[in-house]
């Protein structure tokens, strides 16, 4: 199936590094149970921005929109249908779902109030995964690779205001992050520094898919200085011990 054709800047970044994404972004399954607690029983649920089908519900009722082929590619035979389209266009009527979900997604939409208004417009309830850009501004991956902080995908990234903007927000859960989150999402190696060294790991992070090549082998040099003389556990080395923190990963809930 297909609807309205993505943004060509999100077609093609997702064109460029979704090759990868199945295999560097599987799911973690503490996140996914907080996830799927927060969409509830309801049966009919839309998954927008669905990707490879990384915290869909695995059952019946559900229904997955998603630009990229690239991403559609990549689910598994036997995750839920998959339309090919934008969140600012669903191609379904008014109140067709329970609940409309989207995980780490809003934040690469073109017109993100269309798309929210969007989600009101199909589904009674809206949870969202997204990270709060107050908190994962302050990550301390970003003293390593600052420019990440003026990607179109980064800046302004919608956080909480922006979403009691545009949907009925009833909660907001803090979603702490283990220590080792098998997902490999932007902030998931926060105690894990060496895995940002590893190209093969940047390259299932869409904030270093779309660094230039300067800007990623300078922050790669310096980190792999710190780590070799020490300066990195000197100053962050207590965050090693920790279970799971708050990089800013939340879960808004809205609607009725
Ligand atoms: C980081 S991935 C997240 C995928 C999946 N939800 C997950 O949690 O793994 C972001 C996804 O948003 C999709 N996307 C980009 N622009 C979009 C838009 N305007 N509407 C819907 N999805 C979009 C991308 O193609 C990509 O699959």
């Amino acid at each position: 199936m297909t609807a309205e054709p993505a943004s060509p800047a999100a077609r093609s970044r997702y064109e460029a590094i979704g090759g990868g994404y199945a295999a560097a972004r599987r799911p973690d399954a503490r996140i996914a149970a907080a996830i799927l607690d927060a969409v509830g029983a309801g049966s009919r649920v839309v998954n927008v921005g669905a990707g490879t089908g990384n915290y869909e519900p695995d059952r019946s009722g559900v229904v997955a929109v998603e630009p990229s082929a690239l991403m559609i590619a990549q689910r598994s035979p036997d995750a839920a249908p998959c339309v090919r389209g934008v969140a600012e266009c669903l191609p379904f009527a008014t109140s067709t779902f329970d609940v409309a979900m989207c995980t780490l997604t809003v934040h690469h939409w073109h017109d993100r109030a269309r798309g929210l208004a969007e989600l009101r417009r199909v589904s009674r309830r809206q949870v969202v995964y997204y990270f709060e850009p107050a908190l994962t501004d302050q990550a301390w991956l970003l003293s390593y690779w600052p420019e990440i902080l003026e990607l179109p995908t980064e800046i302004a990234a919608p956080g909480e205001a922006f979403f009691r903007e545009h949907l009925d927000v009833r909660e907001v859960q803090v979603v702490p992050v283990p220590n080792d989150c098998t997902d490999g999402f932007g902030g998931a190696f926060w105690a894990r520094p060496e895995a940002y060294l590893d190209a093969a790991v940047r390259a299932g992070m869409s904030s270093f898919a779309q660094l230039d090549a300067g800007a990623t082998a300078r922050g790669h040099d310096r980190l792999r200085a710190d780590l070799a003389s020490g300066r990195w556990d000197a100053r962050l080395g207590h965050l090693r011990a920790l279970a799971a923190y708050d990089v800013g990963y939340r879960i808004v809930v809205a609607g009725s």
